[in-house]
């Protein structure tokens, strides 16, 4: 089954709006704006560097840009909250949701997530869902567990139609930002598991539809082998998607 690789930089609380020009100039000297069909390059900013970021990349269509969250609820009075309605008005495609930083910092569940990505559907977004298990877990033996609960309680009450469209991104805690990165072989068998739960919930056809990208730790050094692998099918870039050429490496090494 081939599926267009996905390659997304998170910037996470990082990279502010005169920042982003310069960043995305230098992205532009290291790989053209050509479309290829062989890849998907997503840049996700903070909400507040989103104008910067789509004013710069101009005609520069063939990065997407997404946000690093939205609001289950539409517009009105939730101070704070940014709703799919203005992600719309921007013109935005993506929206990553359910990081494991807003599951440990603020509180967010399987239940939000759910709700967060059926407003994202409803939208015509789409939701890069983040799932993946922290080293306790892992080490306690309930990777697994874990990863099942939080695909079926996520993606509740979506159509095999519906979770087609979605990007997942296994993400594991402990490589998040660590420098531990999973083996490629550790990160195949977390994605075919993933794609075995998928196929079991919605279907085998649907499963083999979906994008999984690995998250935590990818760098230029280890980005095609991770790529090579049958079931991973793109990243979720963090610090390494903070400088240009590190990111642009990936990209290279990915496509
Ligand atoms: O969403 C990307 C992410 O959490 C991985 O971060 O810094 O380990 O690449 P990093």
């Amino acid at each position: 089954m081939s599926r267009t690789p996905i390659i997304a930089a998170n910037w996470k609380m990082n990279i502010g709006p005169a920042e982003a020009k310069t960043f995305l100039a230098g992205l532009k000297n290291e790989f053209s704006c050509q479309c290829s069909k062989s890849c998907d390059v997503v840049i996700v900013p903070p909400y507040i560097t989103i104008p910067a970021v789509m004013e710069t990349l101009g005609d520069c269509k063939c990065i997407g840009v997404g946000a690093q969250n939205v609001s289950q609820y539409d517009n009105g009075a939730y101070t704070g909250e940014i709703s799919t309605t203005m992600l719309n008005e921007l013109g935005l495609a993506y929206v990553v949701l359910g990081h494991s930083e807003r599951r440990q910092y603020f509180g967010e569940t399987d239940a939000i997530i759910n709700a967060k990505i059926k407003k994202t559907l409803a939208a015509k977004l789409t939701p890069i869902f983040c799932i993946g298990e922290t080293k306790e877990e892992r080490l306690g033996g309930k990777l697994e567990e874990v990863l099942k609960t939080q695909i079926v309680d996520g993606l509740k009450d979506l159509t095999p139609a519906e979770v087609e469209t979605i990007v997942i991104a296994y993400e594991p805690v402990w490589a998040i930002g660590t420098g531990l990165t999973a083996t490629s072989k550790e990160a195949q068998e977390a994605h075919a598991y993933i794609r075995g739960v998928l196929a079991d919930t919605f279907g085998q056809a649907t499963a083999d539809k979906v994008r999984i990208q690995y998250g935590g730790s990818v760098k230029p050094e280890n980005a095609a082998e991770l790529m090579a692998q049958p079931d991973i099918d793109g990243a979720l870039v963090g610090g390494a998607a903070l400088k240009p050429d590190s990111f642009a490496a990936i990209v290279k090494a990915s496509c």
